[in-house]
């Protein structure tokens, strides 16, 4: 019906006064993509005493135009109530009409004679003032001036999924109230309708509750590795200013309180909820912590309903998020009360003692009316009747818990990650994302509610958050709202080119679409030959050595190495600085020879495949930066054959650790050597000083500073296997990451 509705107002064009206007291919850019669009010749200006007609539905939107008016145009609107079903000539006229009142649909139409939006909500109303927007483009949002002046357009408009959201960490790094609202005048813009906002953590507790004020006095404070104080949190005024402001803009906030894992802030305020009911201290490192909410302990249950039913007076939302991932069950498996708990609950096991905590805050919600959303772990041990799953850890969550008639909002790691680099999720990527699993039978397709993307701030305090969220944020938006058919990204990226301007305009510090080069290197002659490509237009490239970075020279062309060069790459688009991009690669005498690996590698760091480890190119200190090979449970062995014997000068291998990741060193690196006979002699052991607890992302190098001959060398990295006992995920299977194995 909806795909008719376009020619059906043409055909009311035509009985208008005015006449009809010539039809015209070009249509103005507006993301996300309308469903239908028809434009025409020529253009709609406002004149002197422009009135904004409304009917009893429409009188907030009505407003909500007239102070956008009045502040580019210097002058308010006057708002008139109309019972007519026609717009009066030369006004905007929006007109609420029966209907589905969930619906955010809304058809506009610029006509010679008048403006008029039609929707069967205010939503949609809203939806369609935000096309308004950009059909009056950038220079009137910016600048304003005397005369609105739109296109002549009809468009019909309705979104894919009722869930398009953002979630927001403030409490990695605190965001200020302002800084909030602007998201959401920016979510608005782009037609998302939900704010996921983020509000307890192990590093911070942001909402104050007035139940327990030593959740803010103390949990909302860190000390910081150099002594200093972080923190921050919303008064109870200043959250409910935020929801009437969202609530203005159709964003639904959905608070997220997080149980029973990073909690670590709540316990540091008041430890009789932990298992061990020890003091601790907000946390100041990034991570998964073992201290989490004691499920044994009733006065745990009592404290988090309290805290609920205060976030319920505060959210009108349906849905409120009680997080429930991460939450390592150490604390849970050495505790009496939640053994005693299974026991009493007949569970089998601490995963059966989570889905139990989270089945009685389900009921505890669904007693207020409210519902229970929780990060895809809420699928671990049973998923209470009612909840929805928010998918993180891929599609997989989402798709059981479709198939078992939960809601579902998707989020996977794979494209809805806006911390991560560029390099993990670009813009091309995050267009390519469909929330509906490929394998999900067509009947389930009503479980997904929609998608969000995640922005996470462990590494974005405020003033950066735009630089990762845009111009990711504007594809998201698209795939969210449009249906899939109609996308295409070079046709999406066009109109992106010209939303720069409206991103300007409204003062977003855009980052970069995608990592603006790709280095490319190969084996030559003699050494390694780096290539960098632009991949954006027009981007300019200078290039260092790592170990004097301001000493840039122009990049002209391949580099040509010959040894050994750590390097970093300079590049700018639109006068905008990307971060540094180091690059390293060794040409050395391991390179070009056969090898064995007497190991598999994860398919998720493969360092480029089996040669990563004799491909001359060095990793970084991001372990993601795909030249890391990495593997879990087995030790790394490989063997190359240098063809005859021959004198080496000595070893290089270079290993990481990141033990937040599971990342540590080598216990140590067996060296052997095979003469031309195939005899195998051990030639050293190398190793190293460094604790296991030795915090931080790095690198070591171990290193062999002696001649010896060989016509086969074997390199032994010894995994220490599992994390240790102190560690926050004591246990579970430790990683091995190696870039090089370096033959001097
Ligand atoms: C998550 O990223 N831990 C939901
Ligand atoms: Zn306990």
């Amino acid at each position: 019906m909806k795909k008719y509705l376009i020619y059906a107002l043409a055909l009311v064009w035509m009985g208008c006064g005015s006449g009809m206007p010539d039809h015209i291919e070009e249509c103005p850019s507006i993301i996300p993509q309308p469903s239908q669009m028809m434009c025409f010749d020529g253009s709609w200006s406002s004149e002197a005493g422009m009135t904004i007609e409304v009917n009893e539905r429409s009188k907030e939107e009505g407003e909500w135009l007239a102070d956008w008016l009045d502040k580019r145009m210097g002058a308010r609107p006057e708002i008139l109530q109309k019972r007519s079903k026609a717009p009066g000539k030369g006004n905007i006229y929006l007109n609420v009409i029966k209907g589905d009142t969930t619906s955010e649909g809304y058809t506009i139409q610029v006509h010679p004679d008048f403006v008029w939006i039609t929707a069967e909500s205010g939503h949609g109303i809203f939806n369609g003032l935000q096309t308004l927007r950009q059909l009056a483009g950038a220079e009137f949002e910016v600048r304003g001036g005397s005369t609105l002046t739109l296109p002549f357009i009809m468009i019909e408009d309705h979104p894919q999924f009722g869930h398009r959201g953002m979630l927001l960490d403030c409490c990695r790094h605190f965001m200020e109230p302002e800084f909030v609202k602007r998201y959401i005048d920016l979510l608005a813009f782009h037609k998302m309708n939900t704010l996921h906002w983020h509000l307890t953590e192990d590093q911070g507790w942001r909402i104050a509750i007035e139940k327990y004020p030593l959740l803010t006095e103390i949990g909302a404070w860190r000390t910081e590795e150099d002594g200093s104080r972080y923190g921050g949190f919303y008064s109870r005024s200043e959250m409910e200013d935020i929801v009437a402001y969202a609530k203005r803009q159709h964003i639904t906030i959905i608070p997220e309180i997080e149980m029973p894992g990073h909690s670590v802030a709540a316990l540091a305020a008041y430890p009789e909820l932990s298992c061990r009911q020890v003091p601790v201290e907000v946390e100041h490192e990034w991570g998964v912590f073992k201290d989490i909410y004691c499920a044994g302990n009733d006065s745990t249950l009592a404290f988090l309903k309290d805290v609920l039913l205060e976030v319920m007076e505060i959210f009108p939302s349906e849905y409120i998020h009680i997080g429930g991932d991460e939450a390592p069950k150490f604390r849970w498996e050495h505790c009496d009360k939640c053994q005693q708990r299974i026991q009493t609950m007949g569970l089998a096991d601490e995963h059966e003692l989570q889905s139990w905590f989270i089945g009685e805050i389900n009921t505890f919600l669904q007693q207020h009316g409210r519902q229970l959303i929780g990060w895809d772990e809420i699928l671990e041990g049973g998923l209470p009747k009612g909840t929805a799953v928010q998918s993180w850890r891929g599609m997989d969550g989402g798709m059981q818990a479709a198939l078992s008639g939960h809601a579902v909002v998707m989020s996977p790691t794979s494209h809805c990650y806006f911390d991560y680099g560029l390099d993990a999720t670009d813009v091309e990527e995050v267009y390519g994302f469909d929330p509906i699993p490929a394998e999900l039978p067509d009947s389930l397709h009503r479980w997904i509610l929609g998608g969000e993307c995640n922005m996470w701030t462990e590494h974005a305090p405020q003033e950066t958050v735009d630089s990762k969220v845009f111009p990711r944020m504007v594809a998201l938006s698209e795939v969210l709202w449009s249906y899939p058919e109609s996308r295409n990204y070079g046709e999406f990226h066009r109109r992106l080119t010209d939303h720069y301007s409206m991103l300007d305009a409204l003062g977003v510090d855009y980052g970069f679409e995608c990592v603006p080069i790709q280095i490319n290197a190969r084996t030559g002659s003699g050494g390694m030959d780096v290539e960098a490509v632009a991949q954006l237009d027009p981007v300019s490239i200078g290039w260092s050595s790592a170990a004097m970075p301001e000493e840039v020279m122009d990049y002209l062309g391949p580099l040509h190495i010959t040894g050994r060069q750590e390097m970093v790459f300079h590049t700018q688009w639109k006068g905008k600085t990307y971060g540094d991009i180091p690059f390293g690669v060794c040409f050395h005498r391991g390179i070009n020879h056969d090898f064995k690996l007497n190991y598999a590698y994860s398919p998720f760091y493969t360092g480029g495949g089996d040669s990563a480890l004799v491909d001359g190119i060095l990793g970084t200190t991001n372990f993601r930066d795909g030249h890391w090979q990495a593997l879990q449970f087995e030790n790394m062995d490989i063997e190359i054959d240098l063809g005859a014997e021959t004198e080496l000068n000595g070893i290089a291998t270079r290993f990481y650790q990141y033990n937040n990741a599971w990342i540590f060193l080598p216990t140590e690196v067996v060296i052997s050597a095979a003469n031309a006979a195939g005899e195998w002699t051990e030639v050293a052991r190398l190793k190293h000083t460094i604790p296991l607890e030795e915090k931080g992302q790095f690198i070591h190098e171990f290193t062999l500073d002696r001649a010896f001959t060989a016509s086969k060398i074997r390199m032994e990295a010894i995994n220490i296997g599992k994390n240790p006992d102190w560690h926050d995920s004591p246990g579970e299977p430790s990683w091995l990451f190696c870039d090089e194995l370096i033959l001097k």
